[in-house]
């Protein structure tokens, strides 16, 4: 099995660096598991998308890994952002996103967020209920609002990560005759102002045909709504690459695809064509993202081999929750052929298969360091701690000296908020 090697990953004399930094280095300096999070990869994706949609307002989705390192790298690279909850919107404000470059979802903010949102005057809210635009609109002075529709297509990926289905708990229905309550709602208030309509159909999607057929309800329903349109933003959704199976359109024809989708759509309707906007998260962050574990168990089990690792569904939960497949490479023999079927589990009590059929070099065994490809992706961000295990470290590579972006969790911190009833006094 040929290994394809993501971004700064190189095979120097079978062993794994990230540029110039060894995996072997970087696991006996920071731990593991580890998350190595690759900078110049996302650097350059950011740079990808903002050359693929020029004049299009493209925000950074926060929630695929909202570290503070990863954000300010967004910052930098000259992306605004889009937060889906408080927490978030703190982290963008902490790394330095001013107000107006940050987007706040949810489809059930709360009267805080809502009210932090009026307060600093943020870029955009995204609405996605009716209560919530009385809501805001108390709190507002001049707020720019955009409506999140429910389009009504079916993108073709995992159940829990579909939103752009009629039967969603996510924004206004279009053909229900939900958005045009929404509609008619905001428009009565003159504190909000309605720039732009929203919709995000799904997410690891390996092209745009959702995305287009989305774009054209939502750009039908602006022109039946007749006031102009400022922004149409087509969400985020692009796919990366998991296993080699997985063969993503590339961020310029993704780019180019929803661009013309819009552009048909309001030409044809006579109107003037409105301001694209685009939310990528896991098109930016996925394959930055690699995952380093120790092989602590090799275990022949009839005809399979599994291999423990020190590690599992608390720092990765994704192949639990949505069936996700990923790559692994032997971090210290990628010269030897990755040809053997192993199945990589976690150290977590029950069975937590990160990988269900990963190909490694037969030799494979205890003490092995083990890579996890494109993990940058809601891994650090949605990891627990399950069974009480710290959660792991982030270094950052590719941007000088590799330095430790999140700490390693330590067993204190894991009972710094937790009390037991005290003893009562006599
Ligand atoms: N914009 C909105 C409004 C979203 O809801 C999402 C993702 C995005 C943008 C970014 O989508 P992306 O480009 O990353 O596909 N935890 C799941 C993914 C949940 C995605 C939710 N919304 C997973 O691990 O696959």
């Amino acid at each position: 099995v040929h290994l394809r090697l993501l971004g700064s990953q190189r095979n120097i004399g079978g062993e794994l660096f990230f540029g110039e930094a060894s995996a072997r280095d970087l696991a006996r300096e920071f731990g593991t598991p580890l998350y190595v999070f690759d900078a110049s990869d996302f650097r350059g994706k950011c740079r990808e998308f903002l050359a693929a949609a020029p004049g299009s307002h493209i925000s950074y989705a926060s929630k695929a890994n909202s570290s503070l390192a990863v954000l300010s790298l967004a910052l930098e690279e000259g992306l605004d952002v889009d937060c889906a909850s408080l927490g978030e919107l703190e982290a963008a404000l902490r790394v330095g996103f001013r107000p107006e470059q940050i987007t706040l979802h949810g489809n059930n903010k709360s009267d805080e967020e809502l009210r932090r949102a009026a307060d600093i005057g943020l870029g955009r809210v995204v609405l996605d209920h009716l209560s919530e635009i009385g809501k805001l609109a108390d709190l507002a002075r001049g707020m720019r609002v955009m409506l999140r529709l429910a389009p009504g297509v079916d993108p073709e990926t995992h159940e829990a990560i579909s939103t752009g289905q009629e039967d969603t708990k996510f924004g206004f229905n279009i053909a229900d005759g939900s958005a045009e309550s929404a509609y008619r709602e905001v428009m009565k208030r003159s504190s909000l102002r309605l720039i732009g309509y929203h919709c995000h159909v799904g997410s690891q999607l390996m092209n745009s045909h959702a995305h287009q057929a989305a774009l054209h309800r939502v750009a039908d329903f602006a022109v039946r709504m007749g006031s102009p349109v400022e922004e149409i933003c087509a969400g985020g959704g692009l796919g990366v690459r998991y296993v080699a199976a997985d063969q993503p359109e590339s961020i310029a024809t993704h780019c180019e695809a929803v661009r013309r989708g819009v552009e048909g759509a309001f030409r044809a309707a006579g109107t003037a064509v409105p301001r694209l906007g685009f939310e990528p998260g896991r098109a930016l962050v996925g394959e930055a993202g690699t995952t380093l574990y120790k092989v602590g168990v090799r275990k022949q089990v009839g005809g399979r081999v599994y291999l423990s690792v020190d590690g599992g569904m608390a720092d990765n939960p994704r192949p639990q929750l949505y069936g996700a497949t990923y790559t692994a490479i032997n971090a210290s023999r990628m010269d030897e052929p990755h040809g053997a079927v192993f199945r990589v589990s976690g150290r977590h009590c029950e069975t937590d298969t990160l990988i269900s059929e990963a190909f490694l070099p037969s030799t494979t065994d205890e003490g092995d360091l083990i890579a996890i490809q494109t993990t940058g992706a809601y891994n650090f961000a949605m990891a627990s701690n399950y069974n009480r295990y710290p959660r792991p470290a982030m270094v950052m590579v590719g941007d000088g000296t590799p330095y430790l972006a999140v700490e390693r969790e330590t067993l204190s911190d894991l009972f710094a908020r937790e009390r037991v009833r005290s003893k009562a006094t006599p």
